[in-house]
């Protein structure tokens, strides 16, 4: 997609934080067998993936268990080396190696953790945690007295208010809701110019996810933050993103308006997806969307390739073919590039459906293809 693209879907706004042909390999541990053979293997998570977090804008990142999500969301504050690729804040490459510059740049760049129990420390209290937070980056003040103002700052910021109620109040004594607000403000406490929420109200009980979302869009607006908000939930994608990348398998097959692009799905992966979203209708144990998109594919004709692919040896071409129901010869050899849908909002997929050469393709609006025996 071109940057002019870019601009006219999203007007002109700032980018905070951009990813650029990001890739990540893990190495893993061979067996002695693997080892005689020299038969190295590698879980190759995230490939290629370019993405551009903006000023005030929530942008999120869709895809099924496995597909690369948090790799991404770690690469991106620099928890862990990357295989290749570029990471830009305010337009600066930035490789962080801990220490110092770790500090620098996780004071712009926050991430907040799906499980808020497991990222708060049992034995600290609310005071504790927010505290440190803002001493460590600089903003707890000149004496105790501005950091007890700052501390009431956070919790009326993130609606846990009064203030006093939570502040000497350990994790076991908070709601899931109450405890993922906490950790909401102590990223806030870096005074952060981007916030990466991983699957931030997944383990919250359903009454009380869209509270914290509505929080998170408030903090957006309020605080002009650059947000990902990684789900495997489109529907909530749709509701609460200005923008959304759909991922699957280690690379990011199609993006755009949040609203385009749920309404009007390019990429057979995202079409998939988007048939087995969550129906408000139905109890909310049985909308767990990975098992939803297997047991659809598995409607198809064969069963065993339903399965999402081994990030070990991921199929060549489109890493979606063996289980996509256009796909097609090339989509067996050759990567798709991204094509602009042309439906406006900066929408693009990454499918040899949507290539212009492509005698395949009949007419703009209905892509044909043929099915791969
Ligand atoms: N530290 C690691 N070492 C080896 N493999 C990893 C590591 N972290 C993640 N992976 C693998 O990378 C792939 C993507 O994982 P992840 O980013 O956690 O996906 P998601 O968040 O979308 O569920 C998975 O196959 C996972 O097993
Ligand atoms: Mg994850």
């Amino acid at each position: 997609m071109s940057e002019s693209t870019i601009a006219s879907a999203s007007g002109t706004t700032a980018v905070v934080l951009e990813a650029e042909a990001l890739t990540k390999h893990f190495p893993v541990r061979r067996a002695a067998r693997e080892v005689v053979k020299g038969t190295a293997r590698t879980v190759h998570a995230v490939e290629q993936v370019t993405l551009r977090l903006r000023r005030g804008r929530v942008t999120a990142l869709v895809g099924e268990s496995g597909s690369g999500k948090s790799t991404v969301a770690r690469l991106l504050a620099q928890l862990y080396p990357r295989t290749s690729g570029e990471i830009r804040l305010h337009g600066e490459p930035v490789t962080v190696r801990g220490g110092r510059k770790f500090r620098a740049y996780s004071k712009k760049v926050q991430l907040i953790f799906q499980d808020p129990f497991a990222s708060l420390n049992p034995v600290h209290t609310v005071r504790y945690h927010l505290g440190r937070a803002l001493k460590i980056h600089g903003n707890g003040g000149r004496n105790r007295a501005e950091l007890e103002t700052a501390l009431r700052e956070l919790l009326t910021r993130v609606s846990l208010t009064p203030p006093e109620r939570y502040l000497d109040k350990f994790p076991h004594e908070l709601s899931g809701g109450q405890r993922q607000r906490v950790a909401i403000a102590r990223a806030l406490g870096a005074d952060p110019d981007a916030l990466l929420a991983d699957e931030p109200v997944s383990m919250l009980d359903v009454s009380i996810r869209l509270g914290v979302l509505n929080l998170l869009r408030d903090l957006k607006e309020r605080l002009q933050l650059a947000i990902l908000y990684i789900t495997h939930d489109i529907a909530s994608a749709r509701y609460f993103a200005d923008e959304t990348l759909v991922m699957y398998a280690g690379r990011i097959v199609e993006g755009g308006d949040s609203e385009t692009l749920t309404q009007h799905p390019a990429h057979p992966y995202t079409r998939l997806l988007i048939d087995s979203a969550p129906d408000p209708d139905r109890g909310a144990h049985e909308n767990d969307l990975p098992e939803k998109v297997d047991s659809l594919a598995a409607l198809g004709k064969d069963n065993a390739r339903a399965e999402p692919p081994s990030l070990i040896d991921p199929p060549a071409g489109c890493r979606f073919h063996p289980r996509c129901p256009q796909a097609m010869a090339r989509c067996r050899t050759e990567v798709p590039p991204r094509f602009d849908i042309g439906d406006g909002a900066g929408h693009w997929a990454a499918c040899w459906l949507y290539a212009v050469d492509d005698p395949a393709r009949e007419s703009a609006g209905e892509p044909a293809g043929e099915p791969v025996s």
